[in-house]
């Protein structure tokens, strides 16, 4: 047990400097990786969950328009840093669908607001967004993350 518990100890002692280096290591990569396409944006504008699907939608951007990915490391790096400067999610209750459409829908403009619109108007914007990404090359949405994003919308819409 005495032993288990040293090494946890050692483990957590010798961890912490660890990942403070990937951390600040993410750091320089997301400053190169990041601020190719656009200016850097600011780490604290998104919680760690909503830089997750960010990534996975830039690094989308990155591949379709022939530009040098981030390897598993470097994502992982990037994250990391991210994570310890994210902002804080505002409620436990948080959930996917209001991740997804943060992730989605403040890229190009400011995220609207769902109760501005009917269910029935946000199902027609959505179609046309889905233009607007094609022809930005913004990766669509796929099927699943539509539904998502529409039962979110639909919650929240104006009744
Ligand atoms: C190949 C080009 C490209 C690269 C590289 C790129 N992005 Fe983007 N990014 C885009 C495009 C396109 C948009 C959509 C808006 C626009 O047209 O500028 C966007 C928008 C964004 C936005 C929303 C605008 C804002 O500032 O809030 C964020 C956040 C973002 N990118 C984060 C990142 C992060 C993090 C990385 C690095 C992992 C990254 N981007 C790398 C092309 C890129
Ligand atoms: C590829 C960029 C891009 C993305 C991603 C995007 N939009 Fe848009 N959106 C636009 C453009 C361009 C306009 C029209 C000009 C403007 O208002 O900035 C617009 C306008 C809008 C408007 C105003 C009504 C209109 O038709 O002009 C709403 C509402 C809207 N977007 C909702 C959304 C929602 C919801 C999502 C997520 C599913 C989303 N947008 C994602 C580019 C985008």
């Amino acid at each position: 047990m005495r032993t288990i518990l040293l090494f946890v100890a050692c483990f957590i002692w010798a961890g912490s400097p660890l990942l403070a280096a990937e951390a600040s290591e993410g750091k320089e990569v997301f400053q190169k990786m990041c601020s190719r396409c656009h200016k850097l944006p600011e780490s604290g504008t998104r919680t760690a969950e909503q830089w997750k699907l960010v990534i996975d939608i830039m690094q989308g951007i990155m591949q379709q328009r022939g530009e040098t990915l981030l390897n598993e490391k470097e994502k992982q790096q990037v994250l990391l840093y991210l994570q310890e400067n994210a902002k804080q999610p505002s409620s436990a209750r948080e959930t996917g669908a209001e991740n997804l459409f943060i992730a989605r829908c403040a890229l190009c403009h400011q995220l609207p607001e769902p109760g501005m619109l009917k269910a029935a108007q946000w199902k027609l914007i959505i179609k046309t967004m889905q233009q607007r990404m094609q022809q930005a090359g913004v990766p669509q949405l796929k099927e699943g993350e539509t539904e998502l994003i529409m039962e979110y919308l639909t919650e929240h819409a104006r009744k």
